[in-house]
């Protein structure tokens, strides 16, 4: 465990869940978190790697946050690991027709290279049709079993081999489970190929990214509602081990807070849940975590106080995983948070997220973050 010099782990935490902001007028990172030390430190302590998305969408946009100053200093300071919130995806880099576009990943993965930050990739086969482009849904709809597995193979073998040994962990697939039925979505991909497009995509990321972590990437969470989800991704985890497809953990997105409705929670159901996927042989990763807060009090002291005492009540559990060794964050700062716009408040007041405020002051769901690498067990392997 790191020493350090602050308070103790329960008046830090006591504080930053009982109070609206600490250090209000500070800097990025006030005296007292270097003090502490870093996010990224704090993690590498117990072996874990700590990061977040970033953006290279237009200056200003919400997912436009590698463009930011305020924003990369985060990152430089607080991040181990890094992944493209957007850039990696077949919309963005097959946008054309039988054309690859990485112009945008290539920006982040050279901002990650020349801060010695590491990177995830996401993702190669995004399983929905909303987030595909139209011409590639058309085209695979319109092949044979055998030219569909030649052009999926293709497009991970161009896209993997483009970025090499940069990315050592990869969302090969990512949401194929519909959350509502439990079943495989329907999608041109699974209607000519069934099951096989899974196969083979993590049969392709493993020969052209040997040594990366190949991940299946989710949103099932801990919160009621979820249960046919959780099954559905448990089914599917059983036929990947009972079929050899290369898959060597999953990724729990850990959008957490339904909505707003941080309460409802399946503590008992969800460490079941965990059990039997490391039971399984899957290592975890936490891919995207943030908390939704559209149902909790406009008052932002209030507020953080709820995000950050979720946080870390759910960190705690996913922590004591020692298969657990990524926890990345789907964005660092408030403005830049995709929540802003897929799910707005009915006060009208913008989400709080994320770690960092608006004008890059930590918030208490960073001290909780904090806080929960602190009293995790340590990994034993180096990072
Ligand atoms: O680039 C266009 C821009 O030209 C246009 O003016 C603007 C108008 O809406 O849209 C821009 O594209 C948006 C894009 O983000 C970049 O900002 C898309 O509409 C918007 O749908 C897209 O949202 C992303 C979403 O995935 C869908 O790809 C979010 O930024 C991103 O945070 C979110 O991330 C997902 C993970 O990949 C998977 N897990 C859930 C997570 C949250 O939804």
């Amino acid at each position: 465990m790191r020493s350090h010099s602050g308070p103790s782990r329960r008046e830090f935490i006591v504080g930053a869940l009982g109070t609206s902001a600490v250090s209000i007028l500070s800097p990025v990172l006030p005296a007292w978190a270097e003090a502490k030390g870093s996010l990224k430190s704090l993690a590498a302590d117990k072996g874990i790697l700590f990061g977040s998305a970033v953006g290279a969408s237009a200056p200003g946009s919400l997912a436009g946050s590698l463009n930011d100053a305020g924003y990369r200093d985060i990152l430089t300071k607080e991040c181990s690991v890094l992944v493209p919130e957007n850039e990696l995806k077949s919309y963005v880099i097959a946008a054309q027709p039988d054309t690859y576009n990485f112009e945008r990943g290539d920006r982040i993965a050279q901002f990650a290279s020349s801060n010695g930050i590491k990177m995830r990739g996401h993702t190669l086969l995004w399983n929905r049709v909303e987030y595909t482009p139209k011409w590639l849904l058309d085209r695979v709809a319109s092949l044979s079993p055998a030219a569909a597995e030649k052009f999926l193979r293709d497009y991970i073998q161009r896209v993997c081999t483009h970025y090499r040994d940069q990315v050592h962990s990869w969302d090969v697939v990512n949401e194929t489970v519909d959350p509502k039925s439990g079943q495989l979505r329907d999608t041109p991909f699974t209607k000519v190929l069934g099951f096989d497009a899974l196969r083979i995509a993590f049969e392709a990321a493993r020969e052209n990214a040997p040594k990366a972590q190949l991940v299946y990437n989710d949103y099932m969470s801990w919160e009621a509602g979820n249960e046919r989800h959780r099954d559905g991704v448990l089914r599917l985890l059983e036929q990947f081990k009972a079929r050899n497809v290369p898959v060597n953990a999953l990724g729990v997105q850990s959008h957490i807070g339904n909505d707003g409705h941080i309460r409802d929670i399946q503590d008992k159901q969800w460490r079941a849940f965990l059990d039997t996927v490391v039971g399984m042989g899957y290592e975890l990763l936490i891919t995207e975590f943030d908390v939704n807060d559209k149902d909790l009090p406009g008052d932002p002291g209030t507020r953080d106080a709820q995000v950050a005492a979720s946080a870390k009540g759910y960190l705690d559990v996913m922590l004591s995983y020692k298969q657990l060794d990524h926890v990345l964050c789907w964005g660092m700062v408030d403005k830049f948070s995709w929540l802003q716009n897929f799910s707005k408040r009915h006060d009208k007041t913008p989400q709080r997220p994320t770690p960092y405020d608006d004008n890059y002051r930590p918030k208490p769901l960073r001290d909780a973050i904090a806080a929960a690498f602190e009293s995790a067990p340590k990994r034993n392997r180096d990072q």
